[in-house]
Order: C-alpha cells, then sequence, then structure tokens
C-alpha cells in the first residue's frame, strides 16, 4: 500500500486521550481530567430542542446556519461587546469551535504559511495549522506572567512566513488572561506585519477577575480578527456542536466554502438548542459560572497547601500548578499520582514543550471531589519529600 498523509501521520494523538483511555479501564477514580463542564445542559435548552424535533425540524439549515440563530449572535455581540456582524454575510454557525479552528486555518492558509500559537494551549491549535498545510510556530508563556504571552515574544518568532498570530483567552490548558495592554501590542504587531490574528474566546465568560477582552474590539483588530465562539463550555453544551465564527465577509465566504462541501450545516437540532440559549439561558450560565468561581479559589488554595505551587487563574475551569518541585517530569508524576491515588490529571506537556513541570487540573467538577482529589495529591507530593 502506498504512505497515507505524512503530516497526519507525523502529527501525535492527543496526550489527553492517550491518558484517558487508561484512567477508563480504573475503578474509583478521581479525575480533574476532563475539560467540560460537569452540569447538565440547561433544560430550558434540551426542551426547546424536543419540542423542535416533535415539529419535524429535522432537515438541513442553510450553509450559514439558520438565520434565526446567527440573528441571534449578531444581536448578543452587539449588546456584550458593541461588535457588529451582519448575520446575512458575517457570521458562520459551525460545528463546535473545533470546526471552527480547523476551516478558519484552511481558508487563510497557504502551504508553508506559519501561524504563532502562545504555548501551553489547546491540544488541537498546531494540529489544526498543520492539516491545513501551515507551520505552527510555539512561544513560550510562563506561570509568572499569569501565562500571558509576552507581545515581544510573538513580535521575535514573526518571520516573511508569517501569515496569522493564533491568540486564545482565558487560555486552556492554564486559565490564563491577557490584560488590554497586552492585546493592544499584539494587535499593533499584526497590523504591522499585516497578520490575521484568531481569536478563539470559547472561555469569555468565564471570566472571573475584571472584564474579559474581546479581541475584535480592539483598535485596528476588527477587519484582520477570525473571532470564534461557541456553546460547549458557558452553556454546559459540550455534546451538542455548536460554535460560531465572525470575521470580514470575504473571509467567512471562504470559510463557509470549506464548511458547505465538508458538514453542509451545523445539526438543525442543535441550532435550535442554541438559539435558546442565546436568547434564554444567560442566567442559567451565569449560575454555572459562579460555582466555577468558588471552586477555582479552593482548588487553587488547596494546590498550594498540598506542596504544588498554584496560581490563582482569571478564567476558564483550569489551574495549572507546577510540579517542579517533585523532581518527576508531567508524565511521571501524572501516572504515578493516577495509579497511586487514584486521581486523574493531564501531564502540562500535552499542552506543548513548555508545559514540561506542571499538570493541568479542571475544576469542571464538584467542590466534594476536589476536596477529595487534594487530600490524594497532598499525600503523594508528602510521600515524594
Ligand atoms: C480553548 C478551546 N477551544 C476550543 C475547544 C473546542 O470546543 P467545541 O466543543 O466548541 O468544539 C475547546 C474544548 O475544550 C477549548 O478548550
Amino acid at each position: 500500500m502506498k504512505p497515507i498523509s505524512k503530516v497526519v501521520t507525523e502529527t501525535p494523538a492527543s496526550g489527553i486521550r492517550r491518558f484517558f483511555d487508561i484512567v477508563s479501564q480504573m475503578h474509583d477514580v478521581v479525575s480533574l481530567g476532563v475539560g467540560e463542564p460537569d452540569f447538565d445542559t440547561p433544560w430550558r435548552v434540551t426542551e426547546a430542542c424536543i419540542f423542535s424535533l416533535e415539529r419535524g425540524r429535522t432537515h438541513y439549515t442553510s450553509n450559514y446556519g439558520t438565520i434565526e440563530l446567527r440573528t441571534a449572535i449578531a444581536e448578543y455581540l452587539r449588546k456584550a461587546e458593541g461588535l457588529e456582524y451582519n448575520p446575512e454575510n458575517q457570521i458562520l454557525i459551525t460545528v463546535g469551535v473545533s470546526e471552527g479552528m480547523d476551516i478558519a486555518m484552511r481558508a487563510i492558509l497557504n502551504p508553508g504559511d506559519e501561524v504563532i500559537v502562545p504555548e501551553p494551549c489547546f491540544v488541537a491549535y498546531k494540529p489544526c495549522i498543520a492539516f491545513a498545510g501551515g507551520v505552527p510556530v510555539p512561544v513560550c508563556s510562563y506561570m509568572e506572567d499569569g501565562f500571558a504571552v509576552k507581545p515581544e515574544q510573538i513580535e521575535a518568532a514573526i518571520t516573511p512566513k508569517t501569515k496569522a498570530i493564533w491568540i486564545s483567552y482565558p487560555t486552556n490548558p492554564t486559565g490564563g488572561i491577557a490584560s488590554r495592554e497586552t492585546l493592544e501590542k499584539i494587535v499593533q504587531i499584526a497590523i504591522k506585519h499585516d497578520l490575521y490574528i484568531v481569536s478563539d474566546e470559547i472561555y469569555d465568560r468565564l471570566t472571573y477577575d475584571g472584564e474579559h477582552v474581546c479581541v475584535p474590539t480592539l483598535a485596528g483588530a476588527y477587519e484582520r480578527t477570525i473571532y470564534l465562539n461557541g456553546f460547549s463550555k458557558a452553556y454546559a453544551m459540550t455534546g451538542w456542536r455548536i460554535g460560531y465564527a465572525c470575521a470580514s465577509p470575504d473571509i467567512i465566504e471562504m470559510m463557509m466554502k470549506i464548511h458547505q462541501y465538508t458538514m453542509m450545516c451545523a445539526p438543525i437540532m442543535a441550532q435550535v438548542a442554541a438559539l435558546e440559549a442565546i436568547k434564554n439561558g444567560y442566567e442559567d450560565s451565569e449560575s454555572m459560572i459562579e460555582q466555577y468561581a468558588q471552586r477555582r479559589r479552593v482548588i487553587t488554595q488547596g494546590m498550594n497547601d498540598a506542596g504544588l505551587q498554584c496560581i490563582l487563574p482569571g478564567g476558564a475551569f483550569y489551574v495549572f500548578p507546577s510540579i517542579k518541585n517533585t523532581g518527576l517530569s508531567s508524565d511521571e508524576f501524572s501516572e504515578k499520582l493516577l495509579f497511586e491515588e487514584k486521581v486523574a490529571v493531564v501531564p502540562g506537556n500535552a499542552f506543548g514543550e513548555c508545559g514540561e513541570g506542571h499538570i493541568r487540573c479542571s475544576y469542571a467538577t464538584s467542590i466534594e471531589k476536589i476536596q477529595i482529589a487534594i487530600e490524594r495529591i497532598g499525600r503523594f507530593v508528602n510521600k515524594l519529600r
């Protein structure tokens, strides 16, 4: 047989998946591993989907997504961020933010184009770039900077081949947020070098300290930014698979072309559910966010008490403590912790080389489970001393 795709063969499977294949075989594991809300989707959202199915709404929608959902997203962004996107040609409903990331890369990249990606970052960014023929160029962000990338590092990574800067605040896996000043500087760099910005703001609502800074609202950013967002995190809707991309009409047209030939449209029943979420689900999501905020303090304090240096994250639902003082690598720490104390975390290096020396712990789980996990981690770290 002829060899299969080189780029796909060379891309490692997600470090998260490998680890959770092991976890699924074990009993009594307390998991701080999964990056999805432990809450059920608000009932009003599920019910809207059921009603719509009962009325026989099971057909294709416009390739762009239903005009009702696009209009509701446009209204939401106008109110929440003061952003103006035309629902007719500047908003595309995608199959999760995951699809938005993929088609954004395929729409803008030519073979060999480079995309600068602050790390540690969500596991899919670099593969998305590579699958689109591009070259990911990671730049490291550090705990002492609250895991916000330094604009100077971005500028230093620019070459004649650079096409885009990919940012995502609040960040998975660190929970880091970036200040308005930092983001403004990044936008200025993009303008200076005529680069696109891809801004994945899926955790925007889960910002606990101060305001969320929405990148396309910054001076000069709107025209060059592909803004990605979705329903998975803020509305506990991971399985519904609905996201959206907003950008200039020409970019959205290109993204739509790929979406049209590969997905056709996002599932209609999930679009109906998302419409209910964005129109009437704000309070439901606020109550989940309040609980994450409370858990954030408990887990951060707990990690520090357990002997792992951990900063209070500004957003998302992850902490990213350092395990450097244990002398173990991220993989060793995570595996030993799993087998000896039955706590599942994700090794930090799954999110890029500079995540080495850290573990990602999700607090999208109950306070009771967080407390049990912390007790076990404390015992484990003590044994290592
Ligand atoms: C930063 C980030 N972006 C995108 C996604 C994918 O989201 P979706 O479920 O909308 O595809 C995730 C999921 O964990 C994420 O953490």
